[in-house]
């Protein structure tokens, strides 16, 4: 393994999802409902996973609280908490002192997170929120690290310092789109112009000293450029490696994703 790989931070909601299709009526702990996110963090863990990511949605459409109840004193890595920036998450983060949250746009009709965040649009709010969940005072581990994820797009960037982020998540679904049209052929404009997108807000975010996180959209055959991009420090995916995991078990999913990054 490459010591200067980027961590992999897997994002288990599917495994959630999956359970929902059948236990949609909502489901009391002690039911017998699998597949139960809580296995999935051991089997992540064995597997390589650096960091463990649930979005807990206001419409607990797929992880809900006891989950990430659960799930939280089990994660011997950190445990990230993706969450819309409203004042009933800021008091579920700071709770359970979970490690590091991230900060994503909620649409109710969404399927998945579609865009990054507006952080220009709501900066008092948001440098106040990133205040709260950054102050040491009552968390075991000092206080949390706070990412936002946002579009590949300079502004937002510097809305991030301003506001006091500790670290911004480029959104790479345009680049996973791109790659997919352009069947990963990096000579075809589109795509050769959403990976030179990505390389200047990742070097935005270096330069103004935050910490670099992509997610969103990757997958085995389109990681290796967002891997190599220098300074990248973490990568969040979920989709394929859960889709991945149907076949070969979660925990060789985690680590044929883990190989990817570490050979790109
Ligand atoms: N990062 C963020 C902020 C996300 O919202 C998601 C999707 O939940 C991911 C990463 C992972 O995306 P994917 O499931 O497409 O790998």
């Amino acid at each position: 393994m490459n010591p200067t790989a980027p961590l992999l931070g897997v994002n288990i909601d599917h495994v959630a999802s999956l359970r929902q299709a059948r236990y949609r009526g909502g489901l009391h702990p002690t039911d017998f409902a699998e597949p139960d996110p809580a296995r999935a963090v051991h089997e992540a863990e064995l597997g390589g996973a650096d960091i463990i990511t649930v979005h807990l949605r206001e419409d607990r459409r797929h992880i809900n609280d006891r989950d990430v109840e659960v799930i939280r004193p089990l994660t011997r890595m950190r445990l990230n908490l993706e969450m819309g920036a409203t004042e009933e998450m800021l008091g579920i983060a700071r709770k359970l002192h979970v490690h590091m949250c991230t900060l994503v746009p909620e649409g109710r009709q969404e399927v998945t997170t579609e865009g990054g965040l507006d952080v220009i649009g709501q900066l008092a709010r948001l440098k106040t929120m990133v205040a709260k969940l950054k102050d040491p005072a009552g968390h075991s581990g000092g206080g949390m690290t706070v990412s936002a994820f946002i579009d590949a797009d300079v502004r937002q960037i510097e809305a991030c310092r301003s506001a006091g982020f500790d670290a911004c998540e480029i959104h790479t679904g345009p680049y996973a789109n791109a790659f997919a049209a352009s069947g990963g052929d990096a000579l075809r404009p589109a795509l050769a112009a959403e990976i030179a997108r990505l390389a200047d807000a990742c070097h935005a975010v270096r330069a103004m000293g935050m910490r670099l996180h992509a997610g969103h959209g990757l997958n085995y055959t389109n990681v290796a450029h967002v891997a190599r991009i220098p300074g990248m420090t973490e990568l969040h995916i979920g989709h394929s490696i859960v889709a991945r995991g149907i076949y070969v078990g979660l925990r060789q999913a985690v680590a044929d994703m883990k190989l990817t990054i570490s050979r790109a």
